[in-house]
């Protein structure tokens, strides 16, 4: 894959479904079900209103006016008060009237005094040392004026944030060399994944880098990992790296992320098996073992090449770890790489502040195609709950519950990777069912569940086996099959959770092998025309095309409940699609938008944030973001969806759907430059200041067309003044500061 373009790209590992199980997709949801619109009402509804006068929204989703006291003046603000940005196919970051934005870091900018400025010619090296491609999850860590830790500061902080990929052709003068890869340009892109932390500070009112920052650092592929929580040392984790079990090297595809109450950063590790060479007879080498049911199921079948051949570059170190194959003759896998791939894909804590800190991957919250990690409301004695994701297509949501409950004094302590190890390495894990009836289960994935102990299809030697194949245990106990799970956030008055299903193209009334029926929680499957473009050549896309974002609402707002209501927040789709099959939230052109994938509910203003990474409504308009004031659960009605099959039968999918958006509730308010992706989002504690990542603008390219400008999508942001070369620059990926003109609240 050393020519990706775009329209490889689409079929990125997330857009490709490993999820062959045999659990039912809910023919049977294919009924009609009761109208909920009564279940919910009430407790959670009318509590709101009281709490959302505090952060300004309003709990019936109007537009509130709220006067806040601020410095002796009393200033009014209108959330959603800005006027929408329209959608756009400009080369450029649009914003509303009133607002500014401008770039704060980008690929390949210097993290140390010593490091020279970036060329971007594809000549530049040092990435370790430089800010890495496709910046993803971003998260805000305060400083105070001292340097140390200051959850109030809202002018000195780091910026924690994920590389999750690079856009390989453009690290290189003429593009990327084919297999076997020289081992200088599989330097560069290794050092170009992973994480930044960069110190950020306030100087004349504006947000800069600090270059020579001795916070600055980057964690990459190759920097020392522990293996923490009831995977370590387990027989599944031993490699010729870490004979016992208990380590690994680095982190790769990087996508969502958390912030913990302590003060950490979690990481979620995404795409991570197509970094991973399989030889092609790796399944007879490993006798059909049950490891081959292990690889199969996340996405590594034999004769799989490396996304970018790093283990073609030598065989030597760190090279040979890419290649996964049983290549040794040891019963426990000491003397290869064989075991490589179980020490990835899981939500990674890393702390900030602290370079000398041990950094962790907590197994116990299971391992998949990670996103974000978002906590419930915390309550002092109560467990913690974290809710994820995992994005592929078919694939499922899942939360993990702490045994130990909540103490206050934890969210202060000086040794906050310890802290981690007290909630993250101990707890539960739990699987989402969803009910035709807008009901749902959390359902334990534990050994002593029989369903699990018992499944046919793989044995499972015990807990450790049941969190590092959890996709595994999940097929077995029947969780739903969803339209890629992507980022989730959680209210901060109701305790609702919002998980964004970005799309789903194989999604299908009447699938075949490979696709997934309908249900009441992913009920669309339509054909949406489109104008040919480059980065998507197709004219017309079939199944969830647009997506629709989720929420769930616990029984009696207990984030530790096995039980749930549900509904179907919003529906993605283009304003002039079939209401009645596809528009189901009526949306306007001032608010349509396809792909939800970040979501991030403002702790400043409560507002709930939406990204998109989009391929589909690309015809029309670059990605974007929106800023939305959700009400809750129940206020919606019932829709059923009528679909006609082949032979003429109809079939009626009913569903939980929230109340219709109106322009006082969800509103457009940025669209990025050309055949980008809009995602992270990191506020200062005070809401004025916030930070956006623009990723991967340009990325189709083809290794013939790198040395021809012209040729570029997107020169995004050197055409906007940005670093090193003008109007004909190479696209970057970057983080870019908004601020409101008037000194106000980002989102007013
Ligand atoms: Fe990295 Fe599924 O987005
Ligand atoms: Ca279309
Ligand atoms: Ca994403
Ligand atoms: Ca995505």
């Amino acid at each position: 894959m050393n020519d990706l373009t775009r329209q490889e790209h689409l079929a990125d590992p997330d857009d490709i479904g490993n999820n062959n199980s045999g659990n039912p997709t809910f023919d049977s949801v294919l009924q009609a079900r009761l109208s909920r619109r009564n279940v919910l009402r009430g407790g959670v509804a009318s509590a709101m209103g009281a709490m959302f006068g505090s952060l300004g929204l309003s709990a019936c989703g109007g537009t509130t006016a709220v006067a806040t006291q601020q410095a002796g003046n009393v200033k009014s603000e209108t959330l959603l008060g800005f006027t929408a940005v329209a959608k756009s196919l400009a080369d450029s970051v649009v914003i509303p009237t009133g607002y500014t934005a401008t770039v704060l870091y980008a690929l390949g900018d210097p993290l140390t005094g010593a490091t020279p400025a970036y060329r971007n010619d594809g000549t530049d090296t040092s990435f370790e040392n430089r800010a890495g491609d496709h910046a993803d999850g971003m998260e805000y860590f305060g400083l105070s004026a001292a340097g140390v830790r200051d959850d109030n500061s809202s002018d000195r902080a780091l910026l924690a944030m994920n590389h999750e990929a690079i856009t390989q052709q453009f690290l290189h003068a003429n593009g990327a060399t084919a297999n076997p890869r020289p081992i200088g340009e599989a330097d560069k892109e290794i050092a170009a994944h992973g994480v930044s932390i960069v110190e950020v500070k306030k100087a004349n009112g504006a947000f800069a880098t600090v270059q020579s920052s001795a916070f600055n650092r980057r964690i990459t592929p190759l920097t020392p990992i522990e293996i923490s929580g009831v995977a370590r040392g387990n027989a599944l984790m031993k490699t010729i790296h870490s004979p016992a079990g208990t380590a690994t090297r680095g982190t790769i595809n990087n996508c969502g992320t958390g912030r913990t109450p302590w003060g950490t950063l979690l990481t979620g590790e995404e795409n991570w098996a197509g970094y991973f060479a399989r030889g092609a007879a790796d399944d007879l080498a490993r006798a059909n073992d049950k490891s081959v049911t292990s690889l199969k199921r996340y996405g590594r079948n034999q004769g799989a090449a490396g996304r970018h051949g790093w283990e073609t570059a030598a065989n030597t170190e760190p090279y040979l770890r890419f290649n996964i194959s049983k290549l040794g003759a040891s019963l426990d896998g000491t003397d290869d790489y064989r075991n490589e791939l179980n020490g990835f894909g899981y939500i990674v804590e890393i702390d900030p502040y602290d370079k000398t800190a041990l950094i962790k991957k907590r197994t116990a919250m299971g391992r998949f195609a990670h996103e974000s990690a978002a906590f419930g409301l915390l309550g002092a004695g109560k467990p913690v709950a974290l809710y994820m994701g995992d994005d592929s297509q078919g694939e499922y949501i899942y939360k993990y519950v702490s045994t130990a409950n909540w103490d206050a004094a934890d969210a202060s302590a000086a040794n906050r990777i310890a802290v981690g190890d007290k909630y993250l390495d101990s707890g539960k894990l739990y699987v989402a069912k969803f009910n035709a009836d807008g009901s749902g289960e959390w359902i334990e994935l534990n050994i002593a569940n029989a369903a699990i102990a018992a499944y046919p299809t793989y044995i499972f030697a015990d807990q450790a086996d049941v969190v590092v194949n959890a996709r595994i245990a999940a097929d077995a106990v029947g969780a739903t099959k969803m339209d890629r799970p992507e980022w989730c956030g959680v209210h901060p008055v109701t305790g609702e959770i919002y998980y964004t299903l970005t799309n789903n193209l194989n999604r299908r009334l009447e699938p075949v092998a490979g696709q997934y029926g309908l249900d009441a929680a992913n009920p669309r499957a339509y054909t949406d025309p489109r104008t040919a473009t480059l980065s998507n050549p197709s004219t017309s896309n079939s199944g969830n095309v647009n997506g629709h974002i989720i929420r769930v609402a616990e029984t009696a707002g207990n984030h530790a409940a096995t039980t749930f209501r549900w509904d179907i927040y919003l529906f993605g789709a283009q304003s002039d699609a079939d209401p009645a099959r596809v528009n189901l939230s009526s949306l306007t052109g001032d608010q349509d938008f396809s792909s939800p994938d970040g979501l991030v509910f403002s702790s400043a203003t409560g507002l709930c944030w939406i990204q998109t990474d989009d391929a589909y409504y690309g015809d029309t308009t670059n990605c974007m973001m929106l800023a939305a004031i959700p009400g809750a659960i129940g206020d919606g009605s019932t829709k059923t969806i009528s679909y006609t099959k082949l032979d003429n039968s109809v079939v009626n999918v009913s569903t939980p759907v929230g109340k219709a958006a109106t322009a006082s509730t969800l509103k457009r308010f940025l669209v990025g430059p050309v055949d980008c992706e809009i995602t992270g989002l990191a506020e200062t504690p005070d809401g004025k200041t916030m930070f956006v990542n623009i990723q991967h603008p340009g990325e189709t390219i083809s290794k013939a067309n790198v040395t021809d400008p012209t040729k570029y999508l997107s020169h995004w942001p050197a055409s906007a003044g940005y670093g090193a070369g003008g109007a004909t620059g190479r696209p970057r990926s970057a983080t870019i500061v908004i601020t409101k003109n008037d000194g106000g609240r980002i989102g007013s």
